[in-house]
């Protein structure tokens, strides 16, 4: 961890996609980690761009979204033009699909076209996995309804890692909409082999039903949950998964679970504050501590969800052309 050496190697997974974290062996997790870093050092300047491998020189990378983003969207973008890849950006809204065009259908007109890797992002969980079944690109799910959000938890492990040197033995309280997050999931399984101390915090109606097979401490009240905790992982509500009945109001919510300068002085004195984004101000997080530049890490997840995309880019095309 911290490596930012030019002599970390790309990587090669032992699978052709990048689906989730759950089953990804250690030492690819870590060796992702590692080239990352290397890439985060091109980024920060401490590297060179002319030292940027144009491992993705000739391929394409097609990006395929089927829920709104921002920040997973344009970073992998970003991130394969930076190793020479070129990008198409397919507007779901401007789509067949909209003419009822079905998943497979789509996957496997965009596959006659010949893509190197498919970005996907759905609102079911195991689209990517199905559609990696029809296609001859390497598939990497960007997202994929309450599931995974691999290169989130992979992107959020670089920050960590970068900032605190380590991973192991970090108390780190992951707090708010457990139920619906992905983020939370590939989080827990990701941050979880790497040694974290983790904790859930959330009301009970935003916690799955299958909480348990994790085995981390689970808090309903936010000021016990994140009690001495170095790092503080806010998550979105996301009400598009919602039935409507899970929390009372927005305006509750922020009273019992938005993290604010009073909760946070049950933290570790130095603890510092994560959320994926998009943030509901107001409602998860409060201003002050989201836009506090000592604490809040919330700008440089964004910048090293490029690094970690890179790294993440490179492996698949290495690996398919060994
Ligand atoms: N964190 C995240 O996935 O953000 P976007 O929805 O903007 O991609």
């Amino acid at each position: 961890m911290g490596t930012t050496t030019k002599t970390v190697p790309p990587v090669t997974l032992t699978q052709r996609h990048l689906l989730g974290i759950e089953g990804m062996p250690v030492t690819e997790i870590e060796a992702l980690l590692a080239r990352s870093h290397f890439f985060a050092s091109v980024i920060d300047g401490s590297i060179p761009d002319s030292d940027i491998p144009q491992s993705l020189a000739g391929k394409t990378v097609v990006n395929l979204f089927f829920e709104n983003s921002t920040r997973t969207r344009v970073s992998f973008e970003v991130a394969a033009k930076k190793l020479g890849g070129s990008v198409l950006n397919i507007a779901v809204s401007g789509s067949s699909v909209k003419k009822g065009e079905t998943l497979i259908d789509t996957a496997t007109t965009l596959n006659a076209m010949h893509p190197d890797i498919l970005v996907i992002r759905h609102h079911a969980a195991g689209a990517p996995l199905l559609l990696s079944r029809h296609v001859d690109a390497a598939v990497i799910n960007a997202g994929d309804g309450r599931h995974e959000h691999p290169t989130q938890a992979l992107l959020d492990a670089l920050t960590i890692s970068r900032k605190f040197g380590r991973i192991a033995g970090l108390k780190i309280a992951i707090c708010g909409d457990i139920a619906n997050s992905r983020v939370a999931r590939s989080n827990l399984y990701l941050l979880g082999t790497l040694g974290a101390e983790l904790r859930l915090v959330s009301p009970a109606t935003l916690l799955p039903a299958d909480i348990d097979q994790f085995g981390v401490p689970v808090f309903t009240d936010l000021e016990s949950g994140i009690a001495d905790c170095d790092i503080v992982m806010m998550l979105r509500l996301q009400t598009e998964r919602m039935q409507g009945r899970e929390i009372p109001s927005q305006h509750e919510y922020f009273n019992m679970f938005g993290l604010d300068e009073a909760k946070l002085m049950r933290a570790a004195p130095q603890a510092l504050i994560m959320h994926p984004g998009p943030m509901n101000r107001g409602v998860e997080i409060d201003s002050v501590i989201a836009d506090d530049i000592d604490r809040s890490l919330i700008t440089t997840q964004v910048e090293m969800g490029v690094a970690a995309r890179m790294a993440c880019l490179e492996a698949l095309i290495v690996g398919a052309s060994i």
